[in-house]
């Protein structure tokens, strides 16, 4: 059995993916710089601090834990940042990708496992991405990890690697445990932005634009569940194990909601209105963006559980609730 490498397994996604892999008895080791990501997330697992760029350290850690399979999730995720700091963004995510890709080839790792983004489509038409659309990214945060993609596409044709690249949509919720959740402080992201306001962390929640041309105005994303996402990567790993080729997903349900039905599930879970403000349209946003999401259904035989926005928003503010309780932001 492959002994997995994990980066960023101390972040959102990278923590619910070691807990699925965990519980499915794979052998794990975390690499992460903790930059944004919290030692607490990865409870009892192996975790070294560092980071992905550093070459003699993941050269050693591939060595040292004899890794044969690597999921790769540490990176920078803030869309705004990356148009006004674009070298933070293509030094980490793609720069020190291609580091671990070097390490990776030079110690014999047969599947890598990478996390990409919805935002490499940029402006799909109709706001609907299948795989096979145009690849035309917005922002550098988009271009940074679509360099990624081809870095890894073009290692992959050179040697014995195989690959699964999988594009999230809207990533939301939390394990319905309530272990381990979105922490990242400052978050920009509607469905925390939104459970901070109706929890009283943040004076109210705004609404960036009105007038866009969706069934009530409001922007429309395709929100994935961070379970069924978590689990997709562990599909994934099956595919590649059994010798699939190297693919890349979607990762989304295919139907999106829009910001107001998404403020209005908040407030009607947490028993009260929300303090909203309709503000002007944010730059760089998409009307819509929903997946093609059949290929992965297909391909990976994937199922999901969560597809339903209550169940997203309820973990997400259950969530918000333990972050308060204990005390855990800045
Ligand atoms: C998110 C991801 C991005 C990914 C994309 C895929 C992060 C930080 N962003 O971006 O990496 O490529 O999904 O679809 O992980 N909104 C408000 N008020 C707010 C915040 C947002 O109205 O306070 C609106 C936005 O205008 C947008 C929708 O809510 O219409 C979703 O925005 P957001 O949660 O920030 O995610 P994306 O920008 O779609």
């Amino acid at each position: 059995m492959n002994n997995i490498l994990v980066t960023g397994g101390a972040g959102y996604i990278g923590s619910h993916v070691v807990q699925q892999l965990r519980r499915n008895n794979r052998n794990v080791v975390i690499l992460d710089n903790l930059s944004t990501g919290f030692k607490q997330a990865t409870l009892d697992s192996e975790l070294i601090i560092g980071d992905t760029g550093n070459r003699e350290l993941v050269n050693q850690t591939l060595k040292n834990h004899n890794i044969t399979a690597v999921m790769h999730f540490a990176a920078h995720t803030i869309v705004p940042e990356s148009v006004t700091n674009p070298l933070k963004y293509y030094g980490n995510n793609t720069c020190a990708t291609r580091n671990l890709l070097a390490c990776c080839a030079e110690n014999g790792v047969k599947h890598i496992i990478f996390s990409s983004t919805a935002a490499v489509y940029g402006i799909p038409d109709n706001g609907l991405a299948s795989e096979d659309s145009l690849l035309k990214p917005i922002n550098p945060y988009g271009t940074s990890k679509l360099m990624s993609e081809w870095m890894l596409r073009d290692l992959s044709a050179a040697t014995n690697l195989s690959h699964v690249v999988l594009r999230y949509f809207n990533v939301a919720g939390s394990d319905p445990q309530g272990r381990i959740g979105q922490s990242t402080r400052k978050a920009t992201l509607l469905t925390k932005v939104a459970c901070e306001a109706a929890l009283g962390i943040r004076d109210h929640v705004a609404i960036f634009g009105t007038d866009y041309p969706t069934l009530d105005g409001t922007g429309v994303r395709d929100y994935i569940h961070v379970e069924d996402l978590a689990n997709a990567h562990l599909m994934a790993l099956n595919y590649l194990e059994q010798g699939g080729k190297s693919n890349t997903f979607n990762c989304g349900y295919g139907h999106g909601y829009s910001v107001r039905e998404v403020l209005d599930m908040v407030a009607k879970l947490n028993g009260k209105p929300l303090n909203i403000k309709e503000l002007p349209r944010r730059a760089g946003d998409p009307p819509q963006l929903i997946a093609d999401a059949s290929r992965i259904r297909s391909g990976l035989n994937w199922q999901p559980q969560y597809d339903n926005l209550e169940q997203i928003i309820q973990t997400s503010l259950n969530w918000e609730h333990k972050l308060l309780q204990h005390n855990f932001r800045d």
